[in-house]
């Protein structure tokens, strides 16, 4: 999206849809009322243009304006940013439905007291770009061309520079985010781990990353038999993907990235029933959400060190696939008692989690579709966290805050590892039973990370909408791209 950094008078305005936020008091709107008269004050009152939160009004023609989009904003008072950012998501999906390419922010008639011009901008370039998405599809019955969002411009009495930065920088988050979804939208006949793993190679070109393909012959040299063993009933090869953002001299001081990349997941031996394996295509949203959040760090460029480590493969059954009561080594030594083939993800997040330390990180994220565990204990719209540091995982918390994304951590006590480590053959069991699965889950993920810091995000409700919602379609959401992306910003700039 090109975006305008000339500010333009009401007067001078000429546009296809002018965006303006209606609060049930208006203040500022004198400029406004000049320009276009009384008129809208009398359809206001009227209700037939609704200051109700989140309710759009279009008119079409007033002056040399196509159509003016009025987003209601009830009591500036009270407006959250979230709720300001969900607004602007449906004034994306607006645009996308009145193929407007070409639009006008009116950013002052959104400024309240608490969220100030720069604020709306940022806003309005996250939550347009992502309300702007659409799920791509293979119907070859509707061949229209995808509406897609060419120009922004402003009119503001903040300062216009600043203005068109902050909405650039909320059109990155939204547009990495939205890629992420993408990938996850992806068929997994389409999207296997090589395709992963050349989607990651064209975004290290595109940004400069370092990066690394460990193909199957690479990963037996090493000894990863999580992956491996995930990967043995399968005609596709796997892959470790690494990815390196270096912005300082020494590669010290690195936040590690690690993301579960299961392409498709049908539980393996430990077959899922027929219905549970619908929309496991999405099990490698842990790994769009790394890729996600390192466009992110492509495009802004923190100074914050950043390895990402993406274990990608299928969990498919065959002759040669893994059977509960297998044992496995994994590249850290530890060996495993397979108790379900389908607790799949913590086998290649351990060999992942081990490999991203060896390559520097200090601080540790693993990402992963992980369990139907953390959905039955927080629902949908939440992710499940567990961590090793208490602050650490503060400090996390304050970038959930500031892209809303709700995260919610549960505890990891030492009866939980206890139960972890409990298996007459082996160091650790992949499974310990159904009560409090998601914490054994991400415990398991944990006995990798050691003494490093370390903060386990499940986003198996997260990570897929089951139904359109104010910031984007039903399908892959790009659950924590942002948060990642904002955390690694924030640390950058705290140097
Ligand atoms: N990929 C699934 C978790 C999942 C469930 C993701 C629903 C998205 C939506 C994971 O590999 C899995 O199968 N987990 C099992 C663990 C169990 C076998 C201990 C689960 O949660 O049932
Ligand atoms: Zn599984
Ligand atoms: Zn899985």
């Amino acid at each position: 999206m090109q975006i305008d950094k000339t500010n333009t008078t009401f007067e001078q305005l000429t546009t296809p849809m002018l965006i303006v936020g209606v609060p049930k008091t208006r203040k500022n709107w004198q400029a406004f009322t000049e320009t276009f008269g009384e008129q809208v004050e009398q359809w206001i009152k009227a209700g037939d243009i609704s200051t109700a939160q989140k309710k759009l009004t279009k008119v079409p023609f007033m002056h040399s304006i196509a159509r003016v989009l009025f987003v209601g904003l009830d009591d500036a008072k009270a407006l959250t940013e979230k709720t300001l950012r969900e607004s602007f998501g449906l004034v994306g999906k607006a645009l996308r439905e009145a193929n407007v390419e070409t639009f006008t922010l009116w950013v002052d008639s959104f400024v309240t007291e608490s969220i100030t011009a720069d604020d709306v901008a940022y806003l309005a370039g996250e939550g347009i770009t992502l309300g702007h998405f659409a799920v791509k599809h293979y119907k070859t019955t509707e061949n229209v061309v995808a509406p897609v969002l060419k120009q922004a411009s402003f009119v503001t009495t903040a300062a216009i520079d600043e203005i068109a930065a902050a909405f650039e920088a909320g059109s990155i988050y939204g547009d990495a985010t939205n890629q992420a979804r993408d990938l996850i939208n992806l068929p997994p006949n389409i999207l296997t781990a090589t395709e992963l793993a050349n989607y990651a190679e064209k975004l290290a070109e595109k940004y400069g990353f370092e990066v690394e393909i460990l193909d199957k012959a690479a990963l037996e040299e090493l000894g990863m038999g999580g992956i491996l063993g995930v990967n043995r009933g399968s005609v596709e090869e796997p892959r470790l993907i690494t990815l390196k953002y270096q912005a300082t001299e020494t590669f010290e001081d690195v936040i590690g990235l690690v993301g579960k990349g299961v392409t498709y997941d049908t539980g393996g031996y430990s077959l899922k029933p027929r219905d549970g394996m619908v929309g496991m295509k999405g099990d490698m949203g842990g790994a769009a959400a790394v890729l996600g959040a390192m466009q992110i760090v492509g495009e802004t460029r923190p100074n914050q060190n950043v390895v990402a480590v993406i274990g990608a493969t299928d969990n498919m059954i065959s002759g040669t696939a893994i059977k509960p009561d297998d044992v496995l080594t994994t590249y850290s030594g530890k060996t495993v008692e397979v108790l379900n083939t389908d607790a799949e993800g913590r086998l290649v997040l351990a060999d992942a989690l081990t490999y991203a330390k060896q390559q520097g990180a200090n601080y540790l994220f693993d990402i992963a579709t992980l369990t139907g565990g953390v959905i039955v204990a927080l629902g949908m719209d939440k992710t499940g966290a567990l961590t090793n540091n208490e602050d650490f995982f503060e400090d996390f918390m304050l970038s959930t805050g500031e892209t809303d994304e709700f995260v919610w951590r549960l505890p990891l006590t030492e009866s939980d590892k206890k139960r972890i480590r409990k298996s007459p053959i082996a160091d650790l069991n992949n499974s310990p039973g159904r009560d409090g699965h998601m914490i054994f889950a991400g415990g398991f993920v944990g006995e990798f990370a050691e003494d490093t810091p370390w903060i386990h995000l499940d986003i198996a409700g997260t990570s897929d909408a089951e139904a359109d919602h104010d910031l984007g379609p039903k399908g892959g959401t790009g659950a924590m791209v942002r948060t990642l992306a904002s955390f690694i910003e924030r640390k950058g700039a705290e140097k």
